[in-house]
């Protein structure tokens, strides 16, 4: 079929199976032409297929040579529907490992759930015996407790008022003020289950009791803080407190850990463009303003960029994990530099309709959220018939 994006609201309905191949293979080169990394050699990441999760997964393969398996959550494609970019990112990371020689299995299935712990587990221990660094890298709307039953539903919302400020829509660039009311207890308390720590703690429960962690093993689940404009809706609205909680949960994990000597870290990662933020109201305006003011700096970094040097510059240098007063890991420095963040400040009291394209990279926005679906990918022909259906070698 002749696959070209079909965009509704937030979210791109097509993918493009060779664009996303094409940017895998990107990012594996990125990571090769970055050097060796000492690092883990057996490393599950779950939520491996988009955004940090599958740039996780590429540096441990291709930095360190790692032997990794994957778990995630996508739609394989049927006759005349493409599958969902993840699916195809899968398929292109196996067939690399495959020919670089790397031990590669995926997990596609609903990580929150008892089945999909279990089945990892077991193909642990059939094939790896044990784990070194576990990534916990899911980013979901929705959350079906595994012991309850209950389904939580995630919100994006402010708390303790009304909250306005400008977004954009970046499909037309068209700069408005959102209002939007705040959440209650209860949205607190489903936004916390989805995204909180409680589901990364009950994964390292379980390896620890199966046997699977190796000692001094690694967990890091990534977080964001980001600035004042975007505080109300983002730090200190309901996904805030499920970072807070998430945070909260590492030093807990570091805890039952101790029998391994093992440590769990929170990692703050930069602001960029994946499916989960692009759905953030005010969060595209700031982002649009922060690469601009980022690339004239040329300290800009996507996904791959953030990863490598996590594990090259924080992770694995031989000493000590450096850590903020929180104990968190610092990858989101060069955003929260205060030269970039006056710099953004400033742009975004100027940002409106008729200034943002001049002032703030919406182009660059835009291009980046087709590259997520595999669309506007340089190398990549286009308009030419394209079979949809791939399969994910390596599927478990
Ligand atoms: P993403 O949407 O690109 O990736 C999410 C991953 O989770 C995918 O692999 C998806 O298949 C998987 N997933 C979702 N639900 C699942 C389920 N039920 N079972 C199995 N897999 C499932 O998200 P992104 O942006 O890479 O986010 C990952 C983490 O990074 C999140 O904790 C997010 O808050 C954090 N983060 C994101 C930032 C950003 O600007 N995008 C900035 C800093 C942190």
């Amino acid at each position: 079929m002749i696959i070209e994006p079909r965009m509704r609201g937030f979210i791109c309905l097509t993918a493009h199976p060779q664009g996303c191949a094409q940017n895998v293979v990107n990012q594996i080169n990125y990571v090769k032409s970055r050097g060796a990394i000492d690092g883990p050699k057996r490393v599950l990441v779950i939520g491996a297929s988009t955004g940090f999760g599958l740039s996780s997964r590429i540096t441990a393969a291709f930095g360190s040579g790692a032997a990794t398996i994957g778990v995630f959550f996508e739609k394989p494609a049927q006759e005349g529907k493409t599958a969902s970019p993840g699916w195809y990112n899968s398929a292109a990371f196996q067939q690399e490992a495959k020919k670089a020689g790397l031990y590669a299995r995926s997990i596609n299935g609903d990580a929150f759930s008892d089945e999909i712990k279990n089945k990892t587990i077991d193909l642990i221990k059939k094939d790896l015996g044990q784990i070194d660094l576990v990534i916990y890298s899911l980013a979901s709307p929705v959350r079906t407790h595994p012991k309850t039953g209950v389904t939580h539903r995630s919100v994006l919302k402010p708390l303790g008022g009304v909250f306005s400020n400008k977004t954009v829509d970046f499909h037309t660039g068209v700069v408005s003020t959102v209002t939007i009311q705040p959440g209650t207890d209860e949205d607190v308390a489903n936004t916390v289950a989805v995204m909180g720590g409680e589901d990364w703690k009950m994964w390292i429960d379980e390896m620890m009791k199966a046997g699977v962690l190796a000692d001094n093993a690694v967990t890091v689940a990534y977080s964001y803080i980001g600035p004042a404009v975007t505080e109300a809706v983002y730090r200190k609205g309901t996904i805030g407190k499920a970072k807070d909680d998430l945070e909260a949960t590492a030093f807990t994990i570091t805890d039952d850990m101790k029998g391994i000597n093992g440590k769990a870290y929170v990692s703050v990662n930069k602001a960029l463009v994946t499916q989960a933020s692009s759905a953030i109201p005010v969060i595209p305006l700031y982002i649009s303003l922060l690469y601009k003011t980022m690339k004239e700096k040329h300290i800009h970094e996507g996904c791959i960029e953030q990863i490598q040097r996590l594990y090259a510059d924080r992770l694995y240098t031989g000493k000590q994990v450096p850590v903020d007063v929180s104990g968190r890991i610092r990858i989101d420095d060069w955003e929260m530099r205060d030269d970039v963040q006056e710099k953004v400040a400033t742009l975004w009291e100027e940002a409106t309709t008729e200034t943002l394209p001049a002032i703030g990279d919406l182009a660059g926005y835009k291009t980046e959220f087709l590259n997520l679906f595999g669309f506007a990918v340089p190398g990549v022909t286009y308009g030419e018939d394209t079979n949809e259906l791939v399969d994910v070698e390596g599927l478990i």
